[in-house]
Protein backbone atom coordinates (compact mmCIF):
# COMPACT_ATOMS: atom_id res chain seq x y z
CA UNK A 1 0.00 0.00 0.00
CA UNK A 2 1.26 2.90 -1.38
CA UNK A 3 0.54 5.00 1.94
CA UNK A 4 4.04 6.17 3.11
CA UNK A 5 4.44 9.50 1.86
CA UNK A 6 0.85 10.80 2.95
CA UNK A 7 1.88 9.21 6.43
CA UNK A 8 4.96 11.16 6.18
CA UNK A 9 2.78 14.34 5.30
CA UNK A 10 0.65 13.85 8.82
CA UNK A 11 3.62 13.11 10.31
CA UNK A 12 5.60 16.62 9.35
CA UNK A 13 2.81 19.00 8.90
CA UNK A 14 2.04 21.64 11.74
CA UNK A 15 -1.51 23.82 11.75
CA UNK A 16 1.01 26.75 10.77
CA UNK A 17 2.07 24.49 7.43
CA UNK A 18 0.57 25.95 4.12
CA UNK A 19 -0.69 22.49 2.29
CA UNK A 20 -1.54 21.85 -1.27
CA UNK A 21 -1.32 18.66 -0.57
CA UNK A 22 -5.03 17.75 0.78
CA UNK A 23 -7.85 17.27 -1.40
CA UNK A 24 -9.71 19.49 1.00
CA UNK A 25 -12.85 21.67 0.71
CA UNK A 26 -12.83 25.20 1.99
CA UNK A 27 -14.36 25.19 5.14
CA UNK A 28 -15.62 28.37 4.86
CA UNK A 29 -17.92 27.58 2.19
CA UNK A 30 -19.64 24.65 4.34
CA UNK A 31 -23.35 24.97 4.18
CA UNK A 32 -22.78 24.95 8.06
CA UNK A 33 -26.09 26.40 9.44
CA UNK A 34 -28.44 24.80 7.20
CA UNK A 35 -27.12 21.47 7.99
CA UNK A 36 -27.11 22.48 11.65
CA UNK A 37 -30.90 23.59 11.22
CA UNK A 38 -31.40 20.60 9.19
CA UNK A 39 -29.77 18.46 12.19
CA UNK A 40 -32.48 19.97 14.90
CA UNK A 41 -35.07 19.64 12.46
CA UNK A 42 -34.19 15.85 12.20
CA UNK A 43 -32.97 15.01 16.18
CA UNK A 44 -36.11 16.04 17.20
CA UNK A 45 -37.68 12.87 16.20
CA UNK A 46 -35.96 10.06 18.44
CA UNK A 47 -35.94 7.91 14.96
CA UNK A 48 -33.36 9.38 13.57
CA UNK A 49 -31.02 7.21 15.77
CA UNK A 50 -32.50 4.00 15.15
CA UNK A 51 -31.08 1.27 12.86
CA UNK A 52 -31.88 1.43 8.81
CA UNK A 53 -31.80 -0.10 5.50
CA UNK A 54 -28.85 -1.64 3.70
CA UNK A 55 -29.59 -0.36 1.07
CA UNK A 56 -30.20 3.33 2.20
CA UNK A 57 -32.41 5.67 4.01
CA UNK A 58 -35.25 5.97 1.13
CA UNK A 59 -36.55 9.29 1.05
CA UNK A 60 -33.01 10.66 0.38
CA UNK A 61 -32.57 7.43 -2.56
CA UNK A 62 -35.49 9.37 -3.99
CA UNK A 63 -34.00 12.48 -4.02
CA UNK A 64 -30.68 11.43 -5.28
CA UNK A 65 -33.09 9.51 -7.97
CA UNK A 66 -34.48 13.52 -8.55
CA UNK A 67 -31.12 14.80 -9.42
CA UNK A 68 -30.35 11.84 -12.28
CA UNK A 69 -33.73 12.50 -13.60
CA UNK A 70 -33.91 16.35 -14.18
CA UNK A 71 -30.59 15.58 -16.39
CA UNK A 72 -32.28 13.18 -18.12
CA UNK A 73 -30.33 9.97 -16.89
CA UNK A 74 -33.45 7.40 -15.98
CA UNK A 75 -33.38 6.39 -12.50
CA UNK A 76 -35.37 5.22 -10.14
CA UNK A 77 -34.83 4.58 -6.23
CA UNK A 78 -34.04 0.68 -7.12
CA UNK A 79 -30.70 1.58 -8.92
CA UNK A 80 -29.12 3.89 -5.52
CA UNK A 81 -27.28 2.44 -2.56
CA UNK A 82 -26.32 4.84 -0.24
CA UNK A 83 -22.71 3.86 1.12
CA UNK A 84 -20.24 5.71 3.08
CA UNK A 85 -18.50 8.15 0.95
CA UNK A 86 -17.55 6.85 -2.76
CA UNK A 87 -14.45 5.06 -0.86
CA UNK A 88 -16.88 3.12 0.53
CA UNK A 89 -18.10 2.23 -2.92
CA UNK A 90 -15.20 1.91 -4.29
CA UNK A 91 -14.25 -0.49 -1.58
CA UNK A 92 -17.05 -2.74 -1.73
CA UNK A 93 -17.10 -2.81 -6.43
CA UNK A 94 -13.24 -3.56 -6.01
CA UNK A 95 -14.34 -6.82 -2.69
CA UNK A 96 -17.17 -7.77 -5.59
CA UNK A 97 -14.85 -7.82 -8.36
CA UNK A 98 -11.82 -9.22 -6.52
CA UNK A 99 -8.87 -10.62 -8.57
CA UNK A 100 -10.11 -9.20 -11.25
CA UNK A 101 -8.45 -7.61 -13.92
CA UNK A 102 -8.75 -3.52 -14.49
CA UNK A 103 -8.16 -1.04 -16.80
CA UNK A 104 -6.79 2.32 -14.88
CA UNK A 105 -6.11 5.74 -15.73
CA UNK A 106 -2.64 6.44 -15.39
CA UNK A 107 -2.25 8.65 -13.15
CA UNK A 108 -4.98 7.80 -10.66
CA UNK A 109 -6.67 7.83 -7.91
CA UNK A 110 -4.61 6.67 -4.14
CA UNK A 111 -7.60 5.80 -2.98
CA UNK A 112 -8.53 3.75 -5.75
CA UNK A 113 -5.20 1.69 -6.18
CA UNK A 114 -4.80 1.03 -3.13
CA UNK A 115 -8.15 -0.75 -2.82
CA UNK A 116 -7.61 -2.50 -5.72
CA UNK A 117 -4.32 -3.68 -4.56
CA UNK A 118 -5.84 -4.84 -1.29
CA UNK A 119 -8.35 -6.84 -2.56
CA UNK A 120 -5.66 -7.76 -5.56
CA UNK A 121 -7.34 -6.49 -8.42
CA UNK A 122 -4.76 -6.80 -11.77
CA UNK A 123 -4.04 -3.05 -12.49
CA UNK A 124 -3.84 -2.06 -15.95
CA UNK A 125 -2.55 1.08 -16.26
CA UNK A 126 -3.36 3.48 -19.63
CA UNK A 127 -1.86 6.97 -19.98
CA UNK A 128 -4.33 9.53 -19.62
CA UNK A 129 -4.28 12.39 -21.83
CA UNK A 130 -5.52 16.25 -20.71
CA UNK A 131 -8.60 15.19 -22.94
CA UNK A 132 -8.99 11.90 -21.69
CA UNK A 133 -7.77 8.40 -21.71
CA UNK A 134 -5.58 6.98 -24.87
CA UNK A 135 -8.66 5.65 -27.11
CA UNK A 136 -6.64 3.04 -28.60
CA UNK A 137 -5.07 1.88 -25.69
CA UNK A 138 -7.94 1.81 -23.45
CA UNK A 139 -9.32 -0.52 -26.17
CA UNK A 140 -6.74 -3.12 -25.99
CA UNK A 141 -6.25 -3.35 -22.63
CA UNK A 142 -10.51 -3.38 -22.02
CA UNK A 143 -10.85 -6.23 -24.56
CA UNK A 144 -9.00 -8.06 -21.57
CA UNK A 145 -10.23 -6.70 -18.39
CA UNK A 146 -13.91 -6.12 -19.42
CA UNK A 147 -13.56 -3.70 -16.30
CA UNK A 148 -12.30 0.09 -16.02
CA UNK A 149 -12.36 2.67 -13.39
CA UNK A 150 -12.19 6.06 -14.37
CA UNK A 151 -12.52 9.40 -13.14
CA UNK A 152 -13.83 12.01 -16.05
CA UNK A 153 -14.27 15.15 -13.92
CA UNK A 154 -11.72 17.18 -13.07
CA UNK A 155 -9.86 13.80 -12.57
CA UNK A 156 -7.87 13.05 -9.36
CA UNK A 157 -4.68 14.19 -9.67
CA UNK A 158 -4.56 15.63 -12.75
CA UNK A 159 -7.66 18.05 -13.00
CA UNK A 160 -8.45 16.69 -16.60
CA UNK A 161 -11.76 16.34 -18.11
CA UNK A 162 -12.87 14.23 -20.89
CA UNK A 163 -13.97 15.30 -24.00
CA UNK A 164 -17.82 14.57 -25.36
CA UNK A 165 -16.39 12.95 -27.99
CA UNK A 166 -13.81 10.66 -25.82
CA UNK A 167 -16.80 9.87 -23.47
CA UNK A 168 -18.73 8.32 -26.40
CA UNK A 169 -15.92 6.31 -27.94
CA UNK A 170 -16.02 5.20 -24.16
CA UNK A 171 -19.28 4.11 -24.03
CA UNK A 172 -19.08 2.04 -27.29
CA UNK A 173 -16.01 0.15 -26.45
CA UNK A 174 -17.63 -0.83 -23.02
CA UNK A 175 -21.19 -2.13 -25.23
CA UNK A 176 -19.09 -3.93 -27.51
CA UNK A 177 -16.89 -5.75 -25.36
CA UNK A 178 -20.10 -6.38 -23.00
CA UNK A 179 -17.99 -5.14 -19.91
CA UNK A 180 -18.27 -2.80 -17.26
CA UNK A 181 -17.49 0.64 -16.30
CA UNK A 182 -16.93 2.10 -13.24
CA UNK A 183 -17.11 5.82 -13.41
CA UNK A 184 -15.74 7.78 -10.38
CA UNK A 185 -17.57 11.22 -10.33
CA UNK A 186 -17.04 13.17 -6.77
CA UNK A 187 -16.09 16.51 -8.80
CA UNK A 188 -18.81 16.57 -10.97
CA UNK A 189 -20.83 19.23 -9.34
CA UNK A 190 -17.88 21.44 -9.43
CA UNK A 191 -17.04 22.63 -13.19
CA UNK A 192 -16.65 26.51 -13.83
CA UNK A 193 -18.78 26.76 -16.85
CA UNK A 194 -21.24 23.81 -17.32
CA UNK A 195 -21.85 20.09 -16.65
CA UNK A 196 -20.41 17.37 -18.70
CA UNK A 197 -22.79 14.44 -19.46
CA UNK A 198 -21.87 11.61 -17.48
CA UNK A 199 -20.26 8.38 -19.41
CA UNK A 200 -22.58 6.00 -17.32
CA UNK A 201 -25.66 7.89 -18.66
CA UNK A 202 -24.65 6.25 -22.29
CA UNK A 203 -24.32 2.98 -20.40
CA UNK A 204 -26.88 2.78 -17.95
CA UNK A 205 -26.94 -1.22 -17.67
CA UNK A 206 -23.11 -1.56 -18.07
CA UNK A 207 -21.77 1.24 -15.31
CA UNK A 208 -21.59 2.02 -11.57
CA UNK A 209 -21.48 5.77 -11.32
CA UNK A 210 -20.08 6.84 -7.79
CA UNK A 211 -21.63 10.19 -6.47
CA UNK A 212 -20.80 11.84 -3.46
CA UNK A 213 -21.93 14.69 -0.85
CA UNK A 214 -18.53 15.07 0.15
CA UNK A 215 -17.13 17.48 -1.86
CA UNK A 216 -20.74 19.27 -2.46
CA UNK A 217 -21.78 19.74 0.92
CA UNK A 218 -19.16 18.29 3.36
CA UNK A 219 -16.82 14.85 3.40
CA UNK A 220 -17.43 14.20 7.15
CA UNK A 221 -21.07 13.75 6.37
CA UNK A 222 -19.91 10.74 4.97
CA UNK A 223 -22.33 10.26 2.12
CA UNK A 224 -21.73 8.78 -1.20
CA UNK A 225 -23.90 6.46 -3.40
CA UNK A 226 -23.44 3.86 -6.25
CA UNK A 227 -26.24 4.32 -9.76
CA UNK A 228 -26.73 1.18 -11.25
CA UNK A 229 -28.61 -1.18 -13.03
CA UNK A 230 -30.57 -3.51 -9.97
CA UNK A 231 -28.96 -6.78 -11.57
CA UNK A 232 -25.51 -4.91 -10.86
CA UNK A 233 -26.19 -3.58 -7.22
CA UNK A 234 -27.74 -6.29 -6.04
CA UNK A 235 -24.99 -8.77 -5.11
CA UNK A 236 -23.38 -5.63 -3.83
CA UNK A 237 -26.05 -5.21 -0.96
CA UNK A 238 -24.38 -8.24 1.20
CA UNK A 239 -20.92 -6.89 0.98
CA UNK A 240 -22.49 -3.67 2.20
CA UNK A 241 -24.55 -5.57 4.88
CA UNK A 242 -21.43 -7.05 6.21
CA UNK A 243 -19.57 -4.19 6.26
CA UNK A 244 -21.41 -1.99 8.13
CA UNK A 245 -25.14 -2.82 7.67
CA UNK A 246 -25.54 0.34 6.72
CA UNK A 247 -24.46 4.15 6.84
CA UNK A 248 -25.03 6.71 9.11
CA UNK A 249 -28.54 7.12 9.74
CA UNK A 250 -28.22 10.51 11.20
CA UNK A 251 -26.28 11.72 7.98
CA UNK A 252 -28.81 10.33 5.86
CA UNK A 253 -31.61 11.92 7.13
CA UNK A 254 -29.87 15.37 7.72
CA UNK A 255 -28.65 15.72 4.32
CA UNK A 256 -32.29 14.27 3.20
CA UNK A 257 -33.87 17.10 5.24
CA UNK A 258 -31.15 19.37 3.50
CA UNK A 259 -32.60 18.87 -0.03
CA UNK A 260 -35.83 19.27 0.57
CA UNK A 261 -35.11 22.13 -0.37
CA UNK A 262 -33.26 22.19 -3.57
CA UNK A 263 -33.46 25.19 -4.47
CA UNK A 264 -31.32 25.98 -1.40
CA UNK A 265 -28.73 22.76 -2.31
CA UNK A 266 -28.83 24.58 -6.54
CA UNK A 267 -27.56 27.69 -4.99
CA UNK A 268 -25.21 25.80 -2.87
CA UNK A 269 -23.49 24.48 -5.06
CA UNK A 270 -23.31 27.67 -7.58
CA UNK A 271 -21.76 29.14 -4.99
CA UNK A 272 -18.93 26.84 -4.78
CA UNK A 273 -18.24 26.82 -8.18
CA UNK A 274 -18.31 30.71 -8.49
CA UNK A 275 -15.79 30.43 -5.26
CA UNK A 276 -13.68 27.85 -6.50
CA UNK A 277 -13.28 29.04 -10.13
CA UNK A 278 -11.85 32.66 -8.54
CA UNK A 279 -9.62 30.57 -6.26
CA UNK A 280 -8.46 29.16 -9.21
CA UNK A 281 -7.90 32.10 -11.33
CA UNK A 282 -5.75 33.56 -8.47
CA UNK A 283 -3.56 30.35 -7.81
CA UNK A 284 -2.81 30.35 -11.45
CA UNK A 285 -2.08 34.16 -11.63
CA UNK A 286 0.49 33.66 -8.75
CA UNK A 287 1.70 30.16 -9.82
CA UNK A 288 2.67 32.19 -13.74
CA UNK A 289 4.26 35.44 -11.84
CA UNK A 290 6.30 32.99 -9.50
CA UNK A 291 6.90 29.49 -11.23
CA UNK A 292 6.49 29.97 -14.53
CA UNK A 293 8.56 26.88 -15.73
CA UNK A 294 5.58 24.56 -14.31
CA UNK A 295 3.45 22.98 -17.46
CA UNK A 296 -0.10 22.69 -16.46
CA UNK A 297 -3.19 22.66 -18.22
CA UNK A 298 -5.63 24.84 -16.41
CA UNK A 299 -8.46 22.77 -14.37
CA UNK A 300 -12.16 23.19 -15.96
CA UNK A 301 -13.38 22.66 -12.30
CA UNK A 302 -12.87 20.10 -9.47
CA UNK A 303 -10.06 21.08 -7.10
CA UNK A 304 -6.59 20.17 -8.59
CA UNK A 305 -3.80 21.90 -10.62
CA UNK A 306 -1.37 19.11 -12.09
CA UNK A 307 1.90 20.25 -13.19
CA UNK A 308 5.54 19.24 -14.68
CA UNK A 309 8.47 20.55 -13.25
CA UNK A 310 10.78 19.38 -16.11
CA UNK A 311 14.07 17.92 -15.16
CA UNK A 312 13.28 17.81 -11.18
CA UNK A 313 12.34 15.24 -8.72
CA UNK A 314 9.32 16.65 -6.97
CA UNK A 315 9.80 14.01 -4.68
CA UNK A 316 12.94 15.30 -3.30
CA UNK A 317 11.79 18.93 -3.59
CA UNK A 318 8.85 18.21 -1.29
CA UNK A 319 11.24 17.00 1.38
CA UNK A 320 13.07 20.12 1.09
CA UNK A 321 9.47 22.26 1.19
CA UNK A 322 8.39 20.11 4.11
CA UNK A 323 11.30 21.89 6.09
CA UNK A 324 10.26 25.39 4.89
CA UNK A 325 6.78 24.86 5.66
CA UNK A 326 5.18 24.00 2.56
CA UNK A 327 3.57 20.58 1.15
CA UNK A 328 2.35 19.57 -2.21
CA UNK A 329 2.26 15.99 -3.22
CA UNK A 330 4.86 14.67 -6.02
CA UNK A 331 3.16 13.04 -9.02
CA UNK A 332 4.63 9.58 -8.86
CA UNK A 333 2.61 9.08 -5.85
CA UNK A 334 -0.38 8.38 -8.23
CA UNK A 335 1.41 5.99 -10.64
CA UNK A 336 1.05 2.50 -9.98
CA UNK A 337 4.87 1.82 -10.94
CA UNK A 338 5.74 5.25 -9.88
CA UNK A 339 7.33 5.81 -12.64
CA UNK A 340 7.36 9.44 -13.47
CA UNK A 341 8.81 11.67 -10.70
CA UNK A 342 8.57 15.69 -12.19
CA UNK A 343 5.11 16.14 -11.60
CA UNK A 344 3.09 17.79 -8.97
CA UNK A 345 -0.37 18.48 -7.37
CA UNK A 346 -1.19 21.53 -6.08
CA UNK A 347 -4.85 21.96 -4.66
CA UNK A 348 -6.42 25.40 -4.90
CA UNK A 349 -9.68 25.24 -2.87
CA UNK A 350 -7.88 25.19 0.49
CA UNK A 351 -5.57 28.10 1.19
CA UNK A 352 -6.52 31.86 0.86
CA UNK A 353 -5.17 33.90 -1.38
CA UNK A 354 -2.33 35.10 1.06
CA UNK A 355 -1.64 31.47 1.65
CA UNK A 356 -1.28 30.76 -1.80
CA UNK A 357 0.86 33.66 -2.26
CA UNK A 358 3.58 32.53 0.49
CA UNK A 359 3.57 28.83 -0.06
CA UNK A 360 3.92 29.34 -4.09
CA UNK A 361 7.12 32.09 -3.19
CA UNK A 362 8.51 29.25 -1.01
CA UNK A 363 8.33 26.59 -3.39
CA UNK A 364 10.02 28.81 -6.23
CA UNK A 365 12.76 29.55 -4.18
CA UNK A 366 13.48 25.82 -3.34
CA UNK A 367 13.03 24.89 -6.89
CA UNK A 368 15.04 27.87 -8.26
CA UNK A 369 17.83 26.39 -5.95
CA UNK A 370 17.65 22.73 -6.74
CA UNK A 371 17.54 23.82 -10.70
CA UNK A 372 21.27 25.74 -9.33
CA UNK A 373 22.11 22.20 -7.66
CA UNK A 374 21.10 20.43 -10.33
CA UNK A 375 23.20 22.57 -12.79
CA UNK A 376 26.58 22.17 -10.90
CA UNK A 377 26.47 18.88 -10.81
CA UNK A 378 25.98 18.22 -14.72
C1 LIG B 1 -11.38 10.42 -7.23
C2 LIG B 1 -11.86 10.28 -5.83
N1 LIG B 1 -12.68 9.27 -5.53
C3 LIG B 1 -13.15 9.12 -4.28
C4 LIG B 1 -12.80 9.97 -3.26
C5 LIG B 1 -13.35 9.74 -1.88
O1 LIG B 1 -14.50 10.49 -1.75
P1 LIG B 1 -15.51 10.34 -0.51
O2 LIG B 1 -15.19 11.44 0.44
O3 LIG B 1 -16.87 10.48 -1.12
O4 LIG B 1 -15.29 9.00 0.09
C6 LIG B 1 -11.94 11.03 -3.52
C7 LIG B 1 -11.54 11.92 -2.44
O5 LIG B 1 -10.81 12.85 -2.55
C8 LIG B 1 -11.46 11.19 -4.85
O6 LIG B 1 -10.62 12.17 -5.17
Amino acid sequence: MKRSFIREILEHTTSDTISFAGGLPDEKLFPHLALRESATHVLGDAKSLQYGTTQGYLPLRNKITHLYTTEGFRTTADNIMITSGVQQALDIISRYHHQEAITTESPSYLGAMNLFDLNQLEQHPVTLHRDGIDIAAFETSFSQTKLAYLIPDFQNPTGYTYTQEKRAQIARIVKEQQGILIEDAPYSELYFKEKNQSISALLPEQSFHLGSFSKALAPSLRLGWIRADKTLLEPLLAYKEAMDLHSNGLSQAIVDHYLTDLHQYRSHTALLRKMYSKKMQVFKTYLDELLPTLEYTIPQGGMFIYGRLPGISTSALVKHALKQGVVFVPGREFYYKQERDDELRLNFTNCSAKEVYRGLSILARIYKQACHTNKKAA
